[in-house]
């Protein structure tokens, strides 16, 4: 039996050419699984911390590991069409249409929970989140284990979600069995959760499928706008959307507007911080830090990609704002995406690492 607490183990998958379950690193990873363990996992969009949804002791370790409040439901991940059934009492039709076209892959649907599901997985609610993952070693593993896998991203409670195996060890280290490191997610920012069983559907945190793309298939879908903090999250349409989140520790300063007011931003900061011997770091887009800026020094530089690769900026969003959160660095400064396509998710994960409470 594994023991947690002692000892995480990494996995590392060679080469995806050979993900049959007898590939050693999927069947360890299942047999841990199977045993009630916890197994952080990749997935295109993050990170997640898996355990058996079917099994509520095993649950219940990953919101001791993650320090997550009881309140907060996972996601539930399958590999299969035919797994959806062990998990949820219904698929409607309008459900089925939205997986059809975005299945496997990063959009999250509430379904009816079925009563086989343990509540701990729901924390109490009828609706259930479930999702395919579109990574091949993630459906090889919940294939292998037969299992559907409960995961929420694999970090501590509130902080930044972690796209490599190194930033699962960061924080999980001897609190989780296992890593399972196929390198570097694909997305980098979570599903899109969406409550297709209101009318209008209700988009409840936008990712890696696009409001737009949905609107196509279904028509119009309602944005829920989560309320600031409140002394009662578990009665929230979607609880974990509450509360300050994805945050480095180091302030995040969002500007507004292009180049030239994150120029501007960069000016007044590396002066105000500079006098207490602190760093600026600047989640920088391609071409927007120029040498005069340089010059001053009191700067820590992310690159993070080019401003309208929106794929890109979202890949290496998260690992940007980890590389920045480092000591001598007191403000992160970031600029805002325009809130189409990805942008929406971009600007949501950054509105909330940037909240105060
Ligand atoms: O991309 C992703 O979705 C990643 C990977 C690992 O799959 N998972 C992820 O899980 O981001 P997590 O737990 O960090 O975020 C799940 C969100 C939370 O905000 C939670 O409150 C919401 O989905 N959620 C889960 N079940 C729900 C339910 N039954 N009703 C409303 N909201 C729910
Ligand atoms: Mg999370």
């Amino acid at each position: 039996m594994y023991l947690s607490g002692v000892r995480t183990v990494r996995f590392t998958i060679g080469s995806i050419d050979d993900l049959s379950p007898e590939a050693p690193a999927i069947a360890e990873c299942a047999t841990i699984l199977h045993q009630g363990g916890l197994v952080a996992i990749p997935t295109e969009t993050v990170y997640g911390l898996a355990a058996n949804a079917l099994n509520p002791a095993a649950v219940m370790r990953i919101f001791e590991a993650k320090g997550r409040p009881a309140w907060d439901p996972l996601i539930v991940h399958v590999s299969a069409f035919e797994m959806v059934p062990r998990v949820a009492a219904e698929f409607p039709a309008l459900a089925q249409q939205l997986t059809g076209r975005f299945w496997p892959g990063p959009l999250t649907l509430l379904l009816p929970k079925s009563t086989q599901l343990p509540n701990t997985v729901t924390a109490g609610r009828a609706t259930v989140a479930v999702r395919m993952p579109a990574h091949p070693v993630a459906r090889a593993l919940i294939a292998a284990a037969d299992l559907p896998l409960a995961a929420p991203s694999a970090n501590r409670f509130g902080r930044i979600s972690p796209t490599t195996a190194d930033h699962v060890l960061s924080e999980l280290d001897g609190r989780i069995d296992a890593v399972l490191d196929a390198g570097p997610a694909e997305v980098g920012v979570e599903s899109t959760v969406l409550d297709p069983l209101r009318t209008p559907p209700l988009l409840l945190r936008p990712g890696g499928v696009t409001r737009e793309q949905i609107e196509a298939i279904v028509g119009r879908v309602e944005l829920y706008s989560p309320p600031g903090p409140t002394p009662r999250p578990g009665a929230l349409a979607s609880p974990g959307l509450a509360a300050r989140h994805y945050a480095p520790t180091a302030r995040l300063v969002l500007v507004d507007g292009e180049r030239d007011a994150l120029l501007k931003a960069a000016r007044d900061y590396v002066a105000s911080e500079g006098e207490r011997g602190n760093y600026v770091g600047i989640m920088a887009p391609d071409n927007w830090i120029d040498d005069t800026i340089l010059a001053a020094g009191g700067i820590v530089l992310f690159a993070w990609g080019a401003w309208s690769d929106w794929a890109q900026i979202g890949r290496n969003l998260f690992a940007g704002l980890r590389y920045l959160d480092k000591p001598g660095v007191n403000v992160i400064l970031c600029p805002l995406p325009s809130a189409e396509g990805m942008g929406l998710a971009l600007r949501d994960r950054l509105m909330r690492a940037a909240r105060t409470s």
